[in-house]
């Protein structure tokens, strides 16, 4: 069985290609890098595989069922999670609040009700019980504790990546993919995200689809990376062979060329 496959991928807008015959497979257990400058496709990419935009042409695989055509939430609830590039979340809601909404795929009754209306005993709230629980895992999991009934438009914006972050992962998916978690992060915040992405691939065994703009970072944390520039692909392979490539020097090295090498 292949884990998730992208085959001969392509969508435009108004004319212009943002991803052109884009093909690669990722393997269970792998933390596998996207990177590009700037516009090169990549927040497209994640959008056409989690059913935001349909593709003009090509198909997205998930464990070999064909998931491109099917909705956001069906392909959500076949275990594939996101985070955004912008954070998402619910302001004046606290942290507790938004890691449950996280669990609504699972839910079978209205959370927000359930409980006011029958009662803990009632079927609604022993699944909230059950929900919270699975929240709370999660909040030990990313040490988020002392957030965890403050309001989260309050709240440092490093921790708001990670509630974030704790938000899809409440959904308990198989396939995660993060739009570029450490955007806008300082250099302390950048280590822990990248702290916790190692944690979620080696204690919860979540593959994990990564778009950074950080070379640093997709070098010391990615199994796989795919190179991609004007939607196309430049060239996909180890860390080490990727850096290596011309054109990826060249697109993250370009602007310092002259600056004195020697
Ligand atoms: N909904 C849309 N309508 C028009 N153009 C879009 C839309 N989504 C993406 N694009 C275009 O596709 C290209 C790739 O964008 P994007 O995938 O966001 O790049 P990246 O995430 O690599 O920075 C850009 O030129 C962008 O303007
Ligand atoms: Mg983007």
């Amino acid at each position: 069985m292949s884990f998730f496959k992208v085959c001969n991928l392509s969508i435009s807008f108004g004319g212009l290609a943002a991803l052109n015959d884009v093909s690669f497979e990722v393997q269970k257990g792998q933390i596998f890098a996207i990177i590009g400058p700037n516009g090169a496709g990549k927040t497209t990419l994640f959008n056409c595989i989690n059913g935001i935009y349909t593709p003009d042409e090509g198909e997205v695989f998930f464990k070999d069922q064909k998931i491109n055509g099917l909705r956001p939430d069906r392909i959500a609830r076949l275990g594939i999670a996101r985070t955004f590039q912008n954070i998402e979340l619910f302001n004046h809601m606290n942290t507790m609040e938004n890691l449950m909404l996280g669990r609504h795929l699972h839910m079978k009754s209205n959370l927000f009700r359930g409980v006011g209306m029958w009662g803990p005993h009632s079927f609604a709230g022993q699944e909230e019980i059950a929900h919270r629980r699975k929240v709370e895992e999660i909040i030990d999991f990313l040490g988020l504790q002392s957030a965890r009934n403050q309001p989260v438009g309050g709240l440092p914006y490093g921790t708001q990546k990670q509630i974030e972050l704790g938000r899809a992962l409440a959904s308990e998916p198989e396939f995660l993919l993060l739009d570029e978690p450490c955007a806008g992060m300082n250099a302390e915040e950048k280590q822990d995200m990248i702290f916790w992405i190692k944690d979620i691939q080696d204690e919860l065994g979540i593959t994990i689809l990564l778009i950074e703009h950080d070379m640093n970072m997709v070098m010391d944390i990615s199994d796989h990376i795919l190179a991609i520039n004007f939607g196309g692909m430049i060239t996909e392979g180890t860390p080490s062979d990727v850096q290596k490539h011309p054109e990826v020097l060249k697109a993250y090295l370009g602007e310092e060329d002259g600056e004195g090498s020697a």
